[in-house]
């Protein structure tokens, strides 16, 4: 049996969800943000290392403006009302991706909340901002290439992910079965696995489940 310390998800399908009730897209985000909070409170008590999560990518600035601000908005108001129990409680928040270049707000409060709780050293959550894995992996290889050594190893350590655990497991949610631009570089030998189930209705009992048919599978690295 292995253990899985390391989970990414492509959080997928919260317009389905509230296309489905005939409700705003923003509310399917916002039922979405809900899933966020329960699932982290279960990485930390199931004692995950890390747990990823895909919010919004570089492709993600084409959604129509008023979406965007609908998400930023929901980020903004996660860190605020979650940073206490964040802190309270060990996890201690990582961002990939240029977080930088998101509305001066947000980024500032990201600032703020990846200094209040650089010092925690339980479950890592980390959010992927303005992510998208091709420019990671560019921007990894430029970097290593400056220090001299274009190798597999000298472009790991240079991506927004160096330091954290192996991925073991990548779930997406809500049927699609695609990487859509996330952890490309990561998920060489990680296990993969596809749900139905649309985000704003995956719950830690999912999660659990996931991790349960993780740890009977048998994995091999390339090897027999
Ligand atoms: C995909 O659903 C989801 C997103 C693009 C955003 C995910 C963001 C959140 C859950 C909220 C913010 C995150 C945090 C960490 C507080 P979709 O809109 O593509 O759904 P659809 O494919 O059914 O239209």
């Amino acid at each position: 049996m292995t253990f899985a310390k390391h989970v990414a998800i492509i959080m997928d399908g919260n317009g389905r969800w509230a296309k489905q009730r005939m409700l705003p897209r923003a509310m399917g985000h916002k039922k979405g943000v809900d899933a966020v909070r329960r699932l982290v409170r279960a990485a930390r008590e199931m004692g995950l290392e890390a747990l990823t999560l895909y919010a919004f990518s570089t492709e993600n600035w084409k959604r129509p403006e008023d979406e965007v601000s609908a998400l930023m908005g929901l980020l903004k108001g996660f860190i605020i009302s979650d940073l206490d129990e964040f802190a309270a409680n060990n996890v201690r928040l990582r961002i990939i991706g240029d977080y930088k270049r998101l509305p001066a707000d947000v980024a500032e409060l990201i600032e703020g909340a990846l200094a209040r709780t650089a010092g925690n050293d339980g479950t890592t959550l980390v959010v992927a901002l303005n992510y998208g894995s091709q420019d990671e992996i560019a921007r990894a290889a430029a970097k290593a290439a400056a220090k001299g050594a274009i190798t597999p190893e000298a472009i790991e350590a240079e991506l927004d992910t160096a330091g954290l655990p192996p991925l073991d497991l990548l779930i997406r949610t809500s049927g699609e079965v695609r990487l859509s631009n996330f952890l490309l570089w990561q998920a060489a030998y990680a296990e993969m696995l596809f749900v139905d189930t649309l985000w704003p209705d995956f719950t830690p009992e999912h999660l659990q489940q996931a991790l349960d048919q993780f740890a009977g599978r048998d994995r091999r690295y390339g090897g027999r």
